[in-house]
């Protein structure tokens, strides 16, 4: 899914013309697990809640996909990515080490348990 900067402020379609992808993201639902394969906001965008909207959409389809848990890998120096996945209940369960090559970066492995109940429970969801 991604989101364009069209004036109508459309959530998550393809770019027309005009406009430009501001953001994207991308689950895998597998047996009951949902993954976070990628989230990420054009610069000129970040604190404006966007981040919040796809991680929702996210969830919102892993519900749809009956996952029971979501796990994602976030680098442990990535700060502000980690507080939005906080805040949608999301709990360090370990750590992979060197996961990001090159630069021999260590991964911090999240889990959010009931992503319905998370969605459902955000004051960051797709209508705030
Ligand atoms: C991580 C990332 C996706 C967050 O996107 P974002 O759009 O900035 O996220 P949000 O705006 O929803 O939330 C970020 C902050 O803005 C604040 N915010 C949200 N809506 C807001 C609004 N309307 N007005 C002001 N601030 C707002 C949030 O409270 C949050 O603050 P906090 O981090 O201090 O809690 C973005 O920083 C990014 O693309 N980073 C690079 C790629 C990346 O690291 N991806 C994750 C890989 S695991």
């Amino acid at each position: 899914m991604s989101a364009t900067d069209e004036p109508t402020g459309a959530g998550a379609s393809g770019a027309g013309p005009g406009s430009r992808i501001v953001g994207y993201a991308g689950l895998a639902a597998i047996d009951g697990t949902g993954d976070v394969q990628t989230i990420a906001v054009a610069y000129d965008h970040w604190g404006t809640g966007l981040g919040a909207r796809l991680l929702t959409e996210l969830l919102t389809t892993a519900t749809a996909f009956e996952c029971r848990e979501v796990l994602l890998e976030v680098r442990v120096d990535n700060t502000r990515a980690q507080r939005l996945y906080e805040r949608f209940g999301f709990e360090p369960v370990g750590v992979r080490r060197g996961y990001y090559q090159p630069g021999n970066v260590d991964a911090l492995v999240m889990r959010l348990t009931d992503p319905d109940s998370a969605v459902r429970g955000t004051t960051h969801g797709p209508e705030s």
